[in-house]
């Protein structure tokens, strides 16, 4: 054991973002200044939301976690065969908690590249696995997904892109597309994506899972207001809105909002500016889009990936893991 640090098995390297993308105060801005008011769901992750997400996958309402879980258990063996990956680079791996059901299979020389905006979580993980698996390598990527992809992952070898959690559903259609393109980038023709969808099905299963009968999604909700709070220098009151889910049949998502319990001004120090609100107005902040097997396929087929293995759990939580292999 190397206790100072210099472990050869774990490596950690910040990505820069490729490409500029809009800062906090940006698309407060833009998204909440003036109706429709919207805010992009990354921002429930500071350290207490990535607690509360954590704490929604433990509740019995919110089913897509333990379904990923379970199809990840079952079929990890066969997954990672197909795979047959010498880099398997996961979008978003948080813990990597799920991920271990792949790992434990993995070939002697494998090197698993978590890409994590939280440092902390990335390092307490990686060390984890190496524990476990003297054999793995951890080369942990630090940064923000959405500001691009350019990687530094060694040309030789079959890759293996994880985007697990059915986190593709944040993104509206088309910038689901353009980022499978993205990670289409990533991949050589024969490599593949493991992708987590949650499926279409009831509104009652989808808007129970959204709004769990222990309160947790709606405190994850909530919590972005602190972060706005905090980050913003602002003065939202958490007491003044209420959570809501609703699912959109007719666009096949879940929207969550918070809603306005009466009307209210809140300051927002770093823009210098009064927000008005008025009883019942609403912020939007989370899609979470649900697929059929047909919209899996709009959106994987343009992006350069044929769809090998379509795993699902039974109704009523349908959830999918989908083996997406890149075409030439
Ligand atoms: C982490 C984006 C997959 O959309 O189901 C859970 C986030 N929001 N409950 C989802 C979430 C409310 C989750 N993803």
């Amino acid at each position: 054991m190397h206790m100072d640090g210099t472990d050869p098995r774990l490596r950690f390297t910040r990505i820069p973002p490729a490409r500029r993308i809009g800062s906090l105060l940006d698309d407060v801005r833009h998204g909440l200044l003036q109706p429709p008011r919207r805010l992009p769901a990354k921002y429930f992750y500071d350290e207490r939301g990535a607690q509360l997400f954590e704490d929604i996958c433990a509740t019995e309402d919110y089913y897509p976690s333990r379904c990923e879980a379970q199809l990840l258990a079952d079929h990890g063996q066969a997954l990672m065969q197909a795979m047959d990956a010498r880099h398997l680079v996961e979008l978003g791996s948080g813990s990597s908690r799920k991920t271990r059901h792949l790992l434990q299979f993995a070939q002697p020389g494998t090197v698993y590249w978590p890409f994590d905006v939280s440092e902390h979580m990335l390092r307490e993980s990686a060390a984890g696995l190496v524990a476990q698996w003297p054999e793995l390598q951890v080369h942990g990527l630090v940064g923000d997904y959405h500001a691009g992809l350019d990687l530094p992952i060694p040309d030789a070898g079959r890759r293996s892109v994880l985007f697990l959690g059915g986190t593709l559903g944040n993104f509206r259609p088309d910038q689901a597309e353009t980022f499978l393109r993205e990670i289409r980038g990533l991949l050589r023709a024969g490599d593949t994506l493991l992708l987590g969808a949650d499926r279409v099905k009831s509104t009652a299963v989808l808007e129970r899972a959204y709004d769990d009968r222990d309160g947790v999604t709606a405190a994850f909700n909530l919590n972005v207001l602190r972060v706005l709070n905090r980050e913003l220098d602002a003065d939202f009151d958490l007491a003044g809105f209420r959570h809501r889910a609703v699912y959109n049949t007719e666009a096949q998502r879940i929207e969550m909002y918070l809603e306005a319990i009466q009307d209210q001004a809140v300051w927002i120090g770093r823009l210098d500016q009064r927000l008005h609100l008025s009883r019942g107005e609403r912020i939007r902040t989370e899609l979470s889009h649900k697929y059929s097997e047909a919209s899996l396929l709009r959106l994987l087929e343009p992006a350069g990936f044929r769809i090998e293995q379509l795993l699902t759990t039974p109704a009523p939580t349908a959830y999918s893991l989908v083996l997406a292999r890149a075409s030439d």
